[in-house]
């Protein structure tokens, strides 16, 4: 197994053993979407979705399969996810795109054609994206924020599950406590398991600070809901709509 391969397995057997909550997590996705469509009008068109850093679907197949959407599309900057993503999600009755990228990038308009001669980029009704937007760094959140602000129609629906800091938390800190939460608490992976999660941790995860990000969030142009806590003081669903 290459690096990428062995991190993911790693990344596999969390989700398998629910050791991030994801189960709750497809709960809590499913309860604030089915609430959003049931407030709809009921001769609005079906809505399109855009995931992003979609990973494999592993979790969100199901839901996704069931929901009455207009489109989808998958975008993650690992390629190699993308045909297991297709894969997991199977046949349904409403167009798939899937895209290699930057979830930065997409919400900026470089990502899919939306530039071209000067024309805004596409805007999509419901913004779904889980545990990725932690990978980019605080300027880079807010960019996203504004930016994905712009790529919403009326009305349009955003939710965010993450894992976020506490308030006033440092990094150091909350890598040091979930680093600790690993090795006492997960003990069904391998030491090797484990450490590939820690070393992923250690090395690219930047969670947002929860009070901050709300109130940038708000800065921004968003009406920021906590609709799901984990019990860990970590995972987290945020939904949000434009103000
Ligand atoms: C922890 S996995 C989560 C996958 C899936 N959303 C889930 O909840 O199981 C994070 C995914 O986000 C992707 N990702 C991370 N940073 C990204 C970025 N800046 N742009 C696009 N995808 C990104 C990774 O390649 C990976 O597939």
């Amino acid at each position: 197994m290459d690096f990428f391969e062995r991190q993911w397995s790693s990344y596999r057997a969390v989700v398998e053993h629910d050791l991030m909550e994801h189960r709750a997590v497809a709960n809590a996705t499913a309860t604030a979407i089915d609430a959003w469509l049931a407030a709809r009008p009921a001769d609005a068109s079906a809505p399109r979705l855009v995931d992003l850093g979609c990973g494999d679907l592993a979790l969100l197949a199901p839901l996704l399969q069931r929901l009455p959407l207009g489109a989808y599309t998958g975008l993650d900057q690992a390629a190699v996810v993308l045909p297991m993503a297709q894969q997991a999600l199977g046949s349904v009755a409403y167009t798939t795109h899937w895209l290699e990228g930057d979830l930065l990038a997409w919400a900026r308009g470089d990502l899919d054609g939306g530039t071209a001669a000067g024309a805004a980029p596409a805007t999509t009704d419901i913004l779904h994206s889980a545990f990725a937007i932690h990978h980019l760094d605080d300027p880079a959140k807010l960019t996203f924020l504004q930016a994905a602000r712009k790529r919403m129609s009326p009305g349009g629906l955003f939710v965010w599950v993450d894992v976020f800091r506490e308030p006033g938390e440092s990094r150091e800190a909350y890598v040091a406590r979930y680093t600790q939460r690993i090795q006492q608490g997960w003990p069904q992976l391998t030491t090797e398991q484990q450490e590939h999660v820690i070393s992923h941790l250690r090395g690219f995860d930047i969670p947002a600070d929860r009070a901050a990000i709300a109130a940038a969030a708000e800065a921004a142009g968003w009406r920021w809901h906590w609709a799901w806590q984990g019990t860990h003081q970590a995972e987290a669903m945020a939904v949000l709509q434009a103000a």
